[in-house]
């Protein structure tokens, strides 16, 4: 398939035959994460391949449940990692900046490193005739990071579950391109064009039946109610996400030690 067509085609899968995936076809799409740019070419980022069926289990249970979690034949853990750069260092008998407290640029291109892998391998497996879904709610999680042992300097930043598709869901809405592209400076959007892309938004994933088919929501649960729901903080959650934060050295000022 052409990169276009792959890139256009793609959507998310959440429904998986149970069919093993050949293991060159995983390496060949992990391959595909590494082309990926990296900033300065640091490669801050490290991917565990979850195989033992004890640990599958016990993410889907950490990440939500969601059942393609299982479902799925490969689940693919996408940590940002400066740790790997900081004993790098340390072998060379260098102190970094990172175990002083400082470097948070470093730790934000990590985590923009492993999301640009990340898509990679999402494009690779969709042109291996493949589906993917992401599972964010391993951002941060600190049962995740206690499930696969992940040492300070790394943050799991999401899941990949790839499988066979059994499902042939259609193209996602996106909002409308004059929302999103800007020409010289920053647009400030008016009150009718913003109503105008949540309503394209609503009208599209209510034709799919979107929310009714994967979150058993009513029908009249729409995309704003779904904004709604994740702009309204929970502060309990929010302290753990912080604490994790800290836990895992991607805290600004927080040294990787
Ligand atoms: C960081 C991230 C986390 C996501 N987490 C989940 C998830 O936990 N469960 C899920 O069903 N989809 C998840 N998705 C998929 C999005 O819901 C999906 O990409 C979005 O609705 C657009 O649909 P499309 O990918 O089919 O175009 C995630 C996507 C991203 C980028």
């Amino acid at each position: 398939m052409e990169v276009l067509d792959v890139i256009m085609k793609r959507r998310t899968i959440r429904k998986f035959k149970s069919k093993t995936i050949p293991e060159e076809a995983v390496i060949q799409i992990i391959k595909a994460g590494q082309r990926a740019p990296s900033a300065c070419s640091l490669q801050t980022y490290s991917i565990i391949w979850v195989k033992d069926e004890e640990k599958r289990r016990a993410l889907w249970e950490a990440c939500g449940k969601q059942p393609f979690i299982l479902e799925a034949p490969v689940t693919l853990t996408i940590c940002a990692d400066v740790k790997k750069l900081i004993d790098i260092m340390n072998a060379r008998g260098y102190q970094t900046s990172l175990e002083m407290g400082l470097g948070y640029a470093v730790k934000m291109f990590a985590i923009i490193d492993a999301a640009l892998a990340a898509e990679n391998m999402v494009l690779a497996a969709e042109a291996l005739g493949l589906g993917s879904v992401f599972i964010g709610s391993a951002l941060a999680n600190p049962k995740v990071i206690e499930i696969l042992n992940i040492p300070k300097g790394v943050l799991p930043i999401s899941l990949l579950c790839i499988g066979y598709p059994d499902e042939n869901p259609p193209i996602r809405p996106r909002l409308p391109l004059e929302t999103v592209l800007f020409i010289d400076s920053y647009k400030q959007l008016s009150k009718t064009e913003l109503e105008k892309s949540v309503n394209y938004m609503n009208e599209k994933l209510a034709e799919e039946g979107y929310y009714t088919k994967y979150s058993k929501r009513s029908t009249d649960f729409k995309w704003i109610d779904n904004v709604k729901r994740k702009l309204i903080s929970d502060e309990k959650r929010e302290k753990v996400f912080v604490k994790t934060l800290k836990d895992q050295g991607f805290h600004p000022f927080e040294p990787v030690k």
